[in-house]
């Protein structure tokens, strides 16, 4: 064991969605996915091996947490000990770095930081494709946050195999590209993500139908990245979001995470789109909030036209973010 220091691992916005696993155990997901590592939006976790307690603890922003979340961590946790060949239980402490009620999910840079900062404390030397893999056995999209930018999860057929790799894209893309997220909700909500991928993979009559168009999508987004095509990345990106939306109003019981601001959204946003040309497009998690993408030079158009049609929701702007990094311990990592 070595001397613990803070990671921070920033989350990302899948613009290839991972919907689906074909191994919940391993954490291996029905097909490809890709998403843009996020500027704004990170969490800080410092890990600590100790003897002096019994069973793992997790605290995150101060809150001591038990039950699913804990257990997630400790997934994570095992498998560092396994490859560390030590028994000794964890403290770990992390701080979310996510603006109030932002909408975007904290478990990917959560279970990043995680699997970056135990790693880390445990002496091993990881590489970021075996990083990738130990935070996919805490959240499927936390194998994403390891790299910044552009990144790929290669789903793969074993642990080994499914891990993700950073995606060459044109610099001025990667550099201009911005992310607008539009919260009109900061609840929990009613169908976690976990639960729902599940219930439409085992059931949804579209899911064979998703997983293909999954993999089209992301044939043709790979070309349009490198090229620096900014309106096919958000054609794609938003055509992609909404046939994973399609496959959970397919599924039994059927569901879906829109609420009627989402879809007036997503619906206002393609007639401004078409009828003033303007470059910003829509993509929805397992939430009822949109993230639109754009490019630097429309970010002031885009918030004047949701201050005028949402005047309700809050606005959040980011850009693309780095992968993990590290901080020593005793110095203060917001800086
Ligand atoms: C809609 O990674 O939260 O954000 O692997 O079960 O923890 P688990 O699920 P999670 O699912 C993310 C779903 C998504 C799409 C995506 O990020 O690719």
């Amino acid at each position: 064991m070595t001397a613990p220091q803070w990671a921070r691992a920033h989350t990302n916005i899948a613009l290839i969605k991972y919907w689906g696993k074909k191994d919940a155990q391993l954490m291996l997901p029905a097909n490809d996915s890709l998403s843009l590592t996020l500027a704004d939006f990170y969490t800080d976790t410092l890990v600590r091996f100790t003897d002096s307690i019994a069973t793992d603890q997790f605290a995150l922003d101060q809150q001591p947490i038990t039950g699913q979340p804990l257990a997630k961590v400790t997934r994570v946790l095992d498998q560092v000990r396994q490859l560390a060949g030590i028994t000794a239980p964890a403290v770990v402490t992390s701080r979310n770095h996510v603006p109030t009620a932002a909408g975007l999910a904290s478990s990917a840079s959560g279970m990043a930081a995680l699997a970056a900062a135990a790693a880390q404390a445990a002496g091993l030397t990881l590489d970021h494709p075996a990083l990738s893999r130990l935070a996919r056995l805490g959240s499927g999209s936390a194998t994403r946050s390891i790299d910044g930018g552009f990144v790929r999860w290669f789903a793969g057929h074993n642990d080994a195999t499914s891990y993700a790799a950073p995606v060459p894209a044109a610099p001025p893309l990667l550099a201009d590209i911005r992310v607008v997220a539009v919260v009109f909700s900061d609840q929990p909500k009613a169908i976690g993500s976990t639960a729902g991928m599940a219930r439409t993979a085992a059931t949804s009559s579209y899911f064979p139908a998703w997983t293909q168009r999954a993999a089209a999508d992301l044939h043709r987004l790979l070309p349009a990245l490198n090229a620096g095509d900014f309106v096919q990345v958000g054609q794609i990106a938003e055509g992609n979001a909404l046939a994973m939306h399609a496959a959970t109003w397919a599924a039994d019981p059927p569901f879906t995470y829109f609420l009627p601001a989402t879809l007036a959204l997503v619906q206002g946003i393609q007639v401004w789109r078409q009828s003033q040309g303007v470059p910003v497009y829509a993509t929805v998690d397992a939430g009822p909030n949109v993230k639109l993408l754009t490019r630097a030079p429309h970010v002031a158009a885009v918030q004047r036209w949701l201050a005028a049609h949402f005047p309700t929701a809050q606005v959040v702007v980011t850009q693309a973010g780095p992968g993990i990094s590290y901080y020593p311990a005793g110095k203060e990592v917001d800086a």
